[in-house]
């Protein structure tokens, strides 16, 4: 579906590849990308209340509440599509004013069709060991990808070759293009001179990257900050302790009005934080987006375990063994959720929220391993996420802007299931798909609701 960008492929391919990323991701390039997702940021808290003044025939709970009822899952993954396209490759979806453009409805699509139709029928099974199937007897799915890709390679296939001739038109003047965006930054440091030929990577394999931020990149965020905004409406205190520390961070000017250098200082408060910290961090660990992942053995090892484990021998006798054998070859399930909630570790209220935990963590978790804060939610080692710290960037900035203009109270009982990534749901409305609806109120109303 995203092509063998750096989350498929495998061995050189994806050493080759991870190393000319890197630059892209690097912190100095992040910063630079401050100022796009503080736009959307904006744009989704003026479209909210947009439609909360633009709103007719108020529901009784709604007229409580002194706001509307809005699924933020669905608002928020438009917002964050919008920036992944900007920052990520200098595209704009327009996704937070329609679904009309040619290229995100591809990927919509594409996504959403594959994903809903994973339903683990023997047809899929079979796919999955013979892909040759899809090609013979192409199912609705396949179509749709197939599809999708013809818009896909046409539309970014263009953006990339428009990209490399603006680098191009800028050597040849002797200065360097100033593209911010994640696909310059790759096209730049594939091309810089320190980079033997033989590490470049191919034109092909930047537009399955592309397809791969997208994928990697949008949904993630968008899910984190969906939980996160979920969390403080169940939880009214936080939200409120939280926005008491939001509010204290003054912006020197309206923000519609500031200048690039005003929105990196703001930033620059904003991540400093340390309530805003606990809290994303909280989210982070107790909802993580990717709930598991899984790894293939390349060779047969020892494993050591931490507790004695149940072995079962010849003749099923079962013997307590402190390491078992890995066969080459095993699949390997990481469960990146139950990593994050075992009691064992975290202590008895490990599967409560509680953003103060991060005051004084139990010695065990210290020992953890994890790209981020001893969590797994990012993974670890070297195929841990790459786009850590986008994602941290676009949390902060996005929460900043919408705590300081809406108050936000639960609507419906939203419980969770993971379906590719961690989804909420209505309770008893599954059929309706994933959405997670919250009163939605804008600040001024909050105080006199209706
Ligand atoms: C809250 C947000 C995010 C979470 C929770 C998250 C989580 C993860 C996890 C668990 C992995 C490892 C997957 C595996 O090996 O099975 C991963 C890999 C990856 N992520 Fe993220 N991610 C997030 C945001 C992003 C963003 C914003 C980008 C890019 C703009 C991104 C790009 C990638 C890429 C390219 C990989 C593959 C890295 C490799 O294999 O070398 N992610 N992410």
């Amino acid at each position: 579906m995203i092509g063998v960008g750096m989350l498929a492929a495998e061995g050189q391919m994806h050493k080759r590849q991870r190393r000319v990323a890197t630059a892209a991701f690097s912190i100095q390039q992040m910063r630079s990308l401050v100022p796009v997702t503080f736009q959307k940021g904006l744009e989704l808290k003026n479209k909210w209340l947009s439609l909360v003044s633009e709103a007719h025939d108020l529901s009784p709970d709604e007229k409580a509440h002194g706001g509307v009822k809005l699924d933020v899952c669905l608002w928020v993954s438009r917002a964050t599509f919008d920036v992944i396209g900007l920052a990520g490759f200098d595209y704009q979806f327009n996704a937070i004013h329609g679904q009309t453009n040619e290229l995100f409805m591809a990927y919509k699509e594409m996504f959403e069709t594959a994903i809903s139709q994973q339903n683990g029928g023997l047809w899929d099974l079979l796919a999955l060991y013979f892909p040759i199937i899809d090609r013979i007897w192409p199912g609705e799915r396949y179509r749709v990808v197939r599809k999708s890709h013809e818009v896909i390679n046409r539309v970014a296939g263009r953006l990339v070759q428009e990209k490399k001739s603006k680098i191009e038109e800028s050597e040849k003047a002797g200065s360097i293009y100033s593209g911010k965006d994640l696909l310059s930054a790759l096209l730049k440091s594939n091309i810089a001179v320190d980079l033997p030929p033989d590490q470049r990577i191919s034109d092909e394999d930047i537009l399955h990257n592309i397809n791969t931020f997208l994928f990697a990149g949008s949904d993630t965020s968008s899910l984190t900050m969906t939980w996160l905004l979920y969390l403080l409406a169940k939880y009214p205190d936080v939200q409120e302790r939280l926005r008491a520390e939001l509010l204290g961070v003054a912006p020197v000017a309206p923000l519609d009005s500031l200048t690039e250098d005003e929105i990196a200082s703001l930033y620059t408060a904003i991540a400093n934080l340390p309530y805003l910290e606990k809290v994303v961090k909280e989210t982070l660990r107790l909802i993580p987006p990717v709930h598991s992942s899984i790894r293939v053995a390349t060779q047969e090892d020892v494993i050591p375990t931490s507790t004695p484990v149940d072995l079962r021998g010849p003749g099923d006798k079962v013997e307590k063994a402190n390491s078992f054998v890995m066969p080459k070859g095993a699949c390997v399930h990481v469960p990146i959720e139950a990593f994050n909630l075992d009691r064992e570790v975290w202590g008895p209220d490990g599967w409560s929220f509680n953003p103060d935990r991060w005051d004084k963590l139990p010695e065990a978790v210290k020992a953890q391993p994890g790209l981020y804060n001893n969590i797994l939610t990012f993974s670890a080692g070297p195929r841990s996420c790459i786009g850590v710290k986008f994602s941290i960037i676009e949390i902060k900035m996005f929460i900043y802007i919408l705590l300081t203009h809406f108050k936000f109270a639960e609507a419906d009982p939203v419980g969770k299931a993971n379906v590719v990534l961690t989804r909420p749901y209505v309770m008893d409305k599954h059929k309706e798909g994933s959405q997670c609806p919250l009163f939605v109120i804008p600040l001024d109303n909050a105080a006199s609701p209706a």
